[in-house]
Parts: structure tokens; sequence; C-alpha cells
């Protein structure tokens, strides 16, 4: 095993080990992350090889990148001596690459001149290979930590890293300028921001050639980020406006293209969740949701308000055709408790997914309210992540579960019916200043 290390992003921090844990299942790479510290960007982790490093990292959007670690100190001194202790080796396999040094600075950087005076201190690497600004073969890195303490300017890191590095993350490769929901062509008040959407796929392990279903769709927000893993996304959405867009450059097949990834989009269909008209066999690899909360949309299911008044419209005939068998005929809708939706989903995904398979969804809870019992559980699936994101009274969680065999009964709520769900519309409305009765 070498040791490598990973820099993050400063974004999601909570979220950061799921994401690396879950890409590193999904190309079977043994991964221990219990060091991980949500307070450091740094972590060292110990892997077989750089294409092990290069598959965890490349979709990653909480980090930035991995580097093969040479050394590690709290001084430039320090960091000399561990980089002779340990690398010495190294320096002869890459004598004559072509390379360059990058700096990364946390909490604080170095001069130009600073930098050259470092670089031209690793001169006894020896290295013989062309310094190569463009297209080096190698880049070393070197990543400085520094400590800032009350209004003056940190001088000097408190930790040096020198790595080669292995691979950048996608989100260094601009993933999420390229998914910015400000220069996408069909958005609307549901479109879920990109770079969770992104995460939210990573962590529910899309992968090429997987079908991804969103069964609430939307503007399809999950749908683009899912195929930008290769995923083949289909979705559904009661609201056939949402999925219609705005006209023909500006809708959900807009998007695909405009993402170059039209080749992957299934379809979508007009379709009440809870009638679910996707075949028993049909297979579906990945569930990843946003379902309607009611805050900027309805939660709604095909059926009669009043099913007695109903009734007496099943008589009515339009040119001679029974009105509800005619291709126009718009179906009465009702509302319906978001616990049973959540309950329906986790049913369906219990039934519809392989063993392995994941399901991830956001459900929002008022902070003041929340409980762990509210947490939808199905005794065939175990749920594997509940991440928070925080707001002011509120947050939303990304509750991620995996599909087990036959032999695995975990608990379940299925029946226990959260009064606190159902009350978030209204405490949203009226700023949580109320409790829930
Ligand atoms: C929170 S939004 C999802 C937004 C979506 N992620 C996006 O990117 O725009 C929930 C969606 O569920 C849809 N919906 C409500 N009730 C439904 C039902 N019974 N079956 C299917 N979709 C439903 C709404 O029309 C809405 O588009």
């Amino acid at each position: 095993m070498k040791e490598y290390l990973i820099y993050f992003a400063q974004a999601y921090p909570n979220f950061r080990r799921a994401e690396l844990e879950s890409l590193a299942d999904l190309y079977n790479i043994p991964l221990d992350l219990q060091h991980h510290d949500e307070t450091s960007p740094f972590l060292i982790v110990k892997l077989e090889n750089d294409e092990q490093a290069r598959n965890i990292m490349q979709r990653s959007v909480l980090s930035k990148g991995i580097y093969e670690l040479w050394g590690h100190g709290k001084s430039v001194e320090e960091l000399h001596a561990d980089i002779k202790a340990r690398s010495t080796d190294k320096f002869e396999i890459f004598k004559e690459r072509s390379f360059r040094f990058n700096f990364i600075g946390y909490k604080g950087s170095r001069s130009n001149r600073q930098r050259v005076k470092l670089i031209e201190s690793f001169s006894y690497m020896a290295f013989t290979g062309r310094v190569s600004m463009d297209n080096p073969q190698e880049i070393y890195t070197v990543l400085e930590e520094y400590e800032v303490t009350g209004m003056a300017k940190a001088t000097t890191p408190i930790n040096l890293w020198l790595g080669r590095q292995i691979q950048l993350s996608a989100r260094s490769e601009n993933i999420l300028d390229k998914y910015d929901l400000r220069t996408r062509k069909y958005i609307g008040t549901t479109s879920f921001d990109a770079e969770l959407s992104l995460v939210s796929c990573n962590i529910a392990q899309v992968a090429p050639g997987k079908i991804t279903y969103d069964p609430f769709t939307g503007t399809g927000s999950f749908l683009v980020a899912a195929a930008n893993y290769g995923g083949l996304p289909i979705g559904s959405d009661i609201d056939v406006r949402m999925l219609k867009g705005k006209g023909d450059d500006c809708n959900i097949q807009s998007n695909f293209k405009q993402y170059n990834t039209s080749l992957y989009f299934l379809d979508t269909m007009t379709m009440d969740f809870t009638n679910n008209a996707l075949r028993t066999d049909f297979v579906i690899d990945t569930i990843v949701c946003d379902p309607p909360y009611g805050v900027r949309e309805g939660l709604r299911v095909c059926g009669a308000k009043n099913p007695e008044k109903a009734a007496g419209r099943e008589n009515v005939v339009i040119d001679g055709e029974k009105a509800h068998l005619r291709r126009d005929f718009i179906p009465p809708k009702k509302p319906y408790e978001l616990s049973n939706l959540l309950d329906d989903l986790l049913t369906f995904a219990a039934n519809r997914l392989p063993v392995h398979g994941r399901l991830a969804f956001w459900m929002p809870t008022a902070n003041d309210d929340f409980e762990i019992n509210q947490i939808p559980q199905h005794e065939n699936l175990e749920l594997l992540y509940n991440l928070e994101q925080e707001f002011n009274k509120w947050s939303r969680r990304l509750l991620v579960y995996v599909k087990r065999d036959d032999k695995y009964k975990g608990e379940t709520t299925n029946g226990l019916k959260s009064q606190n769900i159902k009350n978030f519309r209204d405490r949203y409305f009226n700023g949580f200043n109320e409790k829930s009765r």
C-alpha cells in the first residue's frame, strides 16, 4: 500500500466521506476514511496504486485532487528530511520526465520569489527532465497549510506536503461551471443546485450504462447530473408542463443537448408515481430524486377528492366516447400525505432495485422538530447515509439507502406516519414560529 494525500474543497465537508466511500465502493477499492477530519481539507489515505487513486478522484465533486505523497513536515527542513527518508527511490524513477511545480496554500500563500526559492531547494532530487509549464509529464505540488491567528496575515506554514499529482477531481476540471444553473437552458423554481445534484449521483453510485430513475423529475436536474457520469436517465412527473418545458429550445432535451449527453437520455413520462406504469421487470439500477414537499410544488396523486361526485361523472360522454377514456382526458388529482409518498418510494425501491442498488433522496426537516425516527425506513433497505445541509431554521437531508438481499431484515417505520414531515410545509410558510402539534 502507498500513501496518497487528498486535498478537499471547502464545500459540504460532512458529505465528503460519503462521496469518496461511495466512489471507492463503486470501483471495488478498499478505502479507510476513519481518520477523516471535517475541519481539515487534507487527508492521507492508503491505496494500492495510482489507478485506484485516479478512479476515486476523477468523479469527485467535493475533493480537488489526489497526490502520491513524497513527504510531509511541519517546516521546510522537516519536509526535506521526510522526502529524503521515504522517497529517494522515486527520484530515479521520475528523473527524466518533464515536470513543473505547483503550489496550493490553505489559509495562506507564499510570494513568487519564495516559491522559486523553495523549488530550488528541491535540487537534491536531481531531475534531468525538461521543465514544462504547459504540458509536463509530472506535476509536483507543494501543499501548505497556514494558521491564521487574529488579523495578521499568516506567513509561515504549519504543515507542508510534497506530492506528485495523480488526478485532479471533476471539480478542479470545472464541472461546476459547466452545470451551473445560471447558464442552463431550461430551469424552473424547483431546479436542484448543480453541485449537490452531482454529489447525490456520486453517492447513489450512478454508473455508465446503469439506469437511473427520477420519479419526480421536474426540470430534470438529477437526470442531467446522472448522464454526466454515463448513467442512463429516465424520469417521470405528474405535471406534464414541467416535462414539456418552455419551448423547443428550452426543455429537458435541450439541457441534454447543451451538455452533449443526449445519447444517454432515455425518456420522461407524465405519470403519477403512486400509479407507476413502469413494467415490473424493467430493471432500475439507481433512484435519485427530490420528492415534492409542497414548498415550491404541490404533492398530488391521481384520484378524486370526492369519490361520490366523481362517480357521477363516469357516464359523461363526449362525441359518443366516454370522457374518461378519451386521449384528451385530464385525470382529477387529490392531495396525498407526504409520509405515505415516502413509504411508497421506499417500497418501490425495495421491490425494484437490484441487490446493492441505491436509493438517494432529499428530505427537508425543521431543525427544532427533528427526531431520528422521522427518517423513513424499510426492512429491505439499509440506511447508509443521513447527510444534513443546514439552513437557518430547517435542514434538508440526503438520505441514501442500499437494497440488501433477502437475508437482511432491517428496521421499518412503515405505518409510523410522521406528523413533523407532514407539517413541514405549514411551518416553512409561517417561518417556523409555531412548533408542530
Ligand atoms: C421538488 S420537485 C422536483 C424538482 C426536480 N428535482 C427538478 O430538478 O426540477 C417535485 C416534483 O414532483 C412532482 N410531483 C408531485 N406529485 C407527484 C406525483 N404524485 N407523482 C410524480 N410526480 C409528482 C411535482 O410536479 C414536481 O415537479
